[in-house]
């Protein structure tokens, strides 16, 4: 494909001549995935997950909470326009669009994990067809593809040269789990590559499938900048609030009304305080920064991003101190305590728990001997974190001497206070994420503590 001529490319996608591999088929490969074949293209999906692979083949849809790709699923499963194989080396050859939306996590030390991309690297030297195009979708450091990725695919017996036998893009993925559907609809996509021919053939194919504005950077490592740094703006931005609500809980004054009052400026973007920054990404993209500047004599420039970290990083431990310092107010301690806690996921509606802030509060309370009864409608009656989690809401709170909210699902959203004084053995509330009236929460005579809350 590299040798045609740009304007043939949307040729090719309309004859079928475009053939879709997408290496890792999870939360962002599989609706990937499903939006090229839906466009009609033949795509294969590869997993090294044997059960996810047996799942959609099958044809049972494993996001669900995922809305919308549901119906794309049956359909496309239906017309034999996806398939799924663990098998990367049927898979590779018989394509000519390969995209890697492959987990780009980091270790225990924080420092990011590019394995399962060098992996699949050193498996691409060994089997592209020539011609083929590479999109690497996967979150990764700016220059990670220019500098080690293309060498671990050119070393190889094919002695494949990027630029003249495969050319190489990204387009880092930037939908927010939950909302991925919505998000692929209307999110403009970043495309940057090797060389300018690469660039326009990835976004126009990129405009074929998705159909949204495409923003052509001027190589791989910008395009990985741009999107490493939104996020890591929206995680100083979250510490920024969080270092301020400990600030107001200690001045008697409630950040919630601090925060709608700032909101009306022109030039303020209002982020929320809470029990920590948890997921796949901000966290990750963070360390993912700090890491692209090791050995550089500058690296020092990046303390706000250290900063940022240290206080996300210890919002769990307010948490238990806020809840620490309310049952003290009735009289007891977290020892012996039995502690609700309401939600495990990092963000509301989703089941993922990955780098969740829940973790920290759960081993914390651990440490403290607290009997912990854990609750997330969408993990229930399972074992999570080394802990069995509850099958209702109502069964956690009832007995319990005190609830912490620490996700906003919806199921915790609009719960009456009177519910909890009703249910609880000692009446103390702690809601992490701003999402209960604390004025009616003391009304109805509850213990209340919120991360930024003060003034109660
Ligand atoms: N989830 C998000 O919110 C989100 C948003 C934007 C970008 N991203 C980025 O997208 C990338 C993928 O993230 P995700 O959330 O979809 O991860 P995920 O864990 O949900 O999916 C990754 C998939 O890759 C598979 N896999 C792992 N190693 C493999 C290998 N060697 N060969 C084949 N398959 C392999 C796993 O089994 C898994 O199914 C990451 O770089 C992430 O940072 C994620």
């Amino acid at each position: 494909m590299i040798s045609s001529d740009t304007n043939e490319i949307n040729i090719y996608l309309k004859s079928g001549e475009v053939k879709v591999c997408v290496i890792g088929i999870g939360r962002i490969g599989l609706p990937t995935a499903l939006s090229f074949a839906n466009a009609g293209l033949d795509t294969v999906g590869v997993d090294i997950n044997a059960d996810l692979v047996k799942m959609i083949n099958s044809g049972n849809y494993p996001l669900k909470d995922e809305p919308g790709f549901d119906k794309i699923f049956e359909d496309v499963i239906k017309n034999k326009k996806l398939f799924a194989t663990t098998e990367i080396s049927e898979a590779v050859p018989k394509s000519n669009l390969v995209i890697l939306s492959l987990p780009t996590p980091m270790d225990k030390n924080n420092v990011p994990d590019y394995s399962a991309l060098i992996s699949v690297g050193k498996s691409l030297g060994k089997l592209l067809r020539k011609g083929s195009l590479i999109v690497v979708e996967s979150t990764i450091e700016p220059g990670f593809v220019e500098n080690e990725l293309i060498s671990i695919i050119e070393t190889n017996d094919k002695k494949l040269k990027a630029g003249e036998d495969f050319s190489i893009s990204t387009c880092p993925e930037t939908a927010n789990p939950g909302e991925i559907q919505n998000d692929f609809k209307k999110l403009p996509r970043l495309v940057g590559a090797i060389n300018e021919k690469t660039t326009v053939m990835i976004a126009e194919i990129y405009k074929y499938v998705f159909g949204v504005e495409i923003i052509k950077m001027p190589d791989c490592k910008t395009a990985n900048a741009a999107k490493l740094t939104a996020n890591v703006f929206r995680d100083i931005n979250i510490a920024f609030v969080n270092e301020l609500a400990i600030l107001f809980e200690n001045l008697g004054i409630d950040i919630i009304k601090v925060l709608e009052a700032c909101d009306k400026k022109y030039n303020f973007e209002t982020h929320y305080p809470g029990a920590g920054v948890g997921g796949p990404c901000l966290p990750v993209n963070s360390y993912q920064i700090l890491n692209s500047a090791r050995g550089m004599e500058n690296n020092g420039l990046l303390k706000i991003i250290r900063a940022a970290r240290e206080t996300n990083e210890s919002m769990p431990y307010h948490v238990v101190e806020l809840l620490s310092d309310a049952l003290n107010q009735v009289g007891k301690s977290v020892k012996g305590s039995t502690i609700a806690l309401l939600g495990i996921s990092y963000k509301p509606n989703v089941k993922d728990i990955q780098l969740a802030p829940a973790e920290s509060i759960i081993k914390r309370l651990d440490e403290l001997q607290a009997i912990t009864k854990i609750y997330d409608p969408f993990f229930k009656s399972s074992n999570v974190f080394s802990h069995k989690t509850e099958n209702s809401l109502m069964d956690t709170i009832t007995g319990a001497d005190a609830a912490v909210i620490i996700t906003a699902h919806n199921e915790f959203r609009n719960l009456e206070p009177s519910l909890f004084m009703a249910k609880l053995r000692t009446p103390i509330l702690v809601d992490t994420r701003g999402i209960v009236d604390m004025h009616s929460a003391k009304k109805a005579g509850l213990v209340f503590r919120g991360i930024g809350r003060g003034g109660i």
